[in-house]
């Protein structure tokens, strides 16, 4: 195919033409919204970093996840900032801990609604790390009881699925064998399983109070230079039972995004992170990027690298793009 026998521009002429070779949707069934939940009466204590999105005490984080399912979003997931913290994360598992408490109001108000817990001690320890530690080390295995505490329990309060994020090896085979034991054999788990360790997560861990006091995640989140490394970690997942992949953060990662669809057949969800949307907000306060345009360019490259589903700061906005559709 060669010019001037062959010329791309014929069909791109005008809309209708490029509507009818377009390759990649944006659709709403794709997004799911990430929500901050705190303790108290009214809270609705804005995030600097990420605009439009606040700390929500339980009425706020309802009204909020009603909000997300007028727009028909499918799906929501939870973030927990606990009053107190410990050495242990002891709110991460508590009966009626922050995330406990919001899922069962969630669920309870609007039942349809797919409530997804994260699942990770960050937020709820002192050190801020996402395991027990040892002096300055993050423990493995002592980690995965309290991590698959905290999925049973999330599943009790009426998650719909469970979303562990924090890089330990082996917790989705100990998460899953808490929830078979104990009838919840029906709660799928959504692994963050190609998660890097990424300067983008910034604004969240403003958001979440879960920056680690020392040191830093290297020692369980990926480093950003493997692929390779992403494609074991990910089989290891599928192996241990996951249902949904993760790849964190999107945008630098679109490249893993893509490989791991070709080798995993396994639905794929990629997690557009805290600092990819302030990026795009941030430039678009200067007068120097147009948001609306760049929000969809980024979330249908993201769809185009292969992901079926997508985590996004942007998903209400991306929603009433759409409109209703699909
Ligand atoms: C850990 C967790 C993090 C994010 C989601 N789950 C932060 C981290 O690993 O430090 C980051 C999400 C984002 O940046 O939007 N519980």
């Amino acid at each position: 195919m060669l010019f001037p026998d062959y010329r791309p521009r014929r069909l791109r002429q005008n809309e209708n033409f490029r509507r009818m070779i377009r390759e990649t949707h944006l659709s709403v069934n794709d997004l799911i919204l990430p929500l901050f939940a705190v303790e108290g009466k009214g809270v609705k204590k804005a995030i600097e970093s990420m605009p439009g999105h606040s700390q929500l005490s339980r009425e706020n984080i309802v009204k909020e996840a009603k909000a997300a399912y007028d727009l028909n979003i499918p799906a929501v997931i939870i973030f927990g900032i606990p009053d107190k913290k410990d050495a242990l994360g002891t709110g991460a598992y508590a009966k009626d801990g922050v995330v406990q408490k919001a899922v069962k109001a969630i669920k309870d108000k609007v039942p349809e609604l797919i409530v997804i817990t994260d699942v990770c001690l960050c937020e709820y320890t002192d050190h801020g790390h996402c395991g027990i530690i040892e002096g300055e080390r993050v423990v493995n295995d002592a980690t995965l009881d309290l991590l698959a505490r905290a999925a049973l329990s999330h599943a009790r309060a009426g998650a719909d699925m469970v979303a562990p994020s924090d890089m330990m090896d082996g917790r989705v085979a100990e998460i899953r064998g808490v929830l078979d034991e104990n009838s919840f054999e029906t709660v799928p788990i959504m692994s963050y399983a190609a998660k890097y360790c990424s300067a983008f997560y910034g604004p969240f861990r403003d958001a979440a109070e879960s920056a680690p006091q020392f040191g830093d995640r290297r020692t369980y989140q990926m480093d950003p230079a493997n692929s390779q490394e992403a494609i074991r970690e990910v089989s290891m997942d599928v192996e241990e039972g996951a249902d949904i992949i993760i790849v964190k953060p999107a945008m630098c990662y679109l490249d893993i995004i893509s490989k791991v669809r070709e080798e995993i057949d396994l639905p794929v969800a990629a997690y557009q992170v805290s600092g990819e949307f302030a990026m795009i907000k941030a430039a678009q306060k200067l007068g120097w990027l147009d948001e609306e345009k760049v929000m969809i360019e980024s979330l249908v490259s993201i769809k185009r690298a292969g992901a079926d589903m997508i985590l996004t700061y942007f998903a209400k906005d991306a929603a009433r793009f759409i409109g209703g559709g699909q």
